[in-house]
């Protein structure tokens, strides 16, 4: 029997892209909602769903995202990012597998070593407060069957991203001032929903679900200076326009990590996988733009 996948939050970049995925995996049904059909808020809704639908396992991406707005909407951000987490949680069976997607933003990254899933956590927004505890939440309630991915700098042809304001913002303006002094790795949700459903696919075939909290980006290291200038290059943007800034020159309402590069020795161990350099999955991801079928790629003028 097929195996039942729920993915929630799925019109959102990570969720495009498991959808994008789901018809090479026949041996998995997906069952793909949005706030919209199953608002992960409304816990009568949640439960009434898992009484009628049986769900091997939920790809929860569903998440307030807007890390600034968060500061001043801070109910609202815990409301779906800790207390959706909880509702999911109790309202699905004991043996109910759930992959939760997490940030780096739950590190205060004053460190310059590679973040490793057991380093302390000490988060310094709003945002990173109501992802670890949307974690702690669903590791209290579920610890046997739950995994966490934490991953950083997500990017995708799909919704809004720091790639496509960089595109947008090359095309319209001459100059462009980005923070050269914050180190990470950025991910391409594509790479990700792929190891997402190579994690579902080889416990099912190991026989085992080693649940705990994974590290995922892609390899390789830079700065958000460093990323927007190989967008620039691969988008086929005149070279020039970007200007390196401190994080101080850049002030934003949510305090982001200094240095957040995940280790990914644990993710890479535990399942077998090869994780790809950053640069090679941005060139893949900006090739989109140009195939004719790509409408999703379309720059939104609201950009992030
Ligand atoms: N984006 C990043 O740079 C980044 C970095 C690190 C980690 N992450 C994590 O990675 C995961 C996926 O991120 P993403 O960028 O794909 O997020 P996204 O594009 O913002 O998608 C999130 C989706 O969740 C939906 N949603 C919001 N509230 C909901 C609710 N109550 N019930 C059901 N669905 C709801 C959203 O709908 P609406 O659009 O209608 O609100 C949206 O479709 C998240 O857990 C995020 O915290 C993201």
């Amino acid at each position: 029997m097929r195996k039942k996948i729920l993915l929630t939050g799925a019109n959102g970049q990570l969720g495009n892209e498991l959808q994008k995925l789901a018809p090479s995996y026949p041996q998995l049904q997906f069952f793909p909602t949005d706030i919209d059909t199953l608002n992960l808020c409304n816990k009568t809704e949640l439960v009434s769903f898992f009484n009628t639908n049986k769900i091997d396992c939920i790809v929860n991406c569903a998440a307030y995202t807007a890390v600034d707005k968060a500061e001043d909407e801070i109910e609202t951000c815990y409301r779906i990012n800790r207390d959706a987490v909880q509702n999911l949680a109790e309202s699905v069976q004991k043996q109910t597998q759930i992959i939760h997607i997490s940030t780096d933003y739950v590190f205060d990254g004053t460190g310059n070593t590679p973040l490793k899933e057991t380093d302390k956590t000490n988060p310094q927004s709003v945002y990173g407060k109501s992802k670890l505890a949307g974690e702690q939440i669903l590791m209290k309630i579920k610890p046997e069957s739950s995994i966490i991915i934490r991953t950083a700098w997500l990017y995708s042809s799909f919704g809004n991203n720091f790639v496509k304001t960089m595109i947008r913002l090359g095309k319209e303006r001459d100059s462009l001032h980005v923070v050269n002094d914050q180190t990470g790795t950025p991910t391409y949700a594509a790479d990700l929903a792929k190891v997402i459903l190579a994690m579902i696919v080889r416990s099912e075939e190991n026989g085992i679900f080693p649940a705990g909290i994974y590290h995922y980006s892609n390899a390789g290291v830079c700065s958000w200076y460093d990323f927007a200038l190989k967008i620039h290059e691969l988008a086929g943007i005149a070279a020039g326009k970007v200007h390196p800034v401190p994080t101080s020159g850049y002030p934003t309402k949510a305090r982001r990590p200094m240095f957040s590069v995940l280790d990914k020795t644990k993710i890479r161990e535990t399942f077998g996988i090869v994780v790809p350099e950053w640069e090679q999955s941005l060139r893949q991801c900006i090739g989109l733009w140009c195939a004719p079928d790509q409408a999703h790629f379309a720059i939104s003028a609201a950009g992030e």
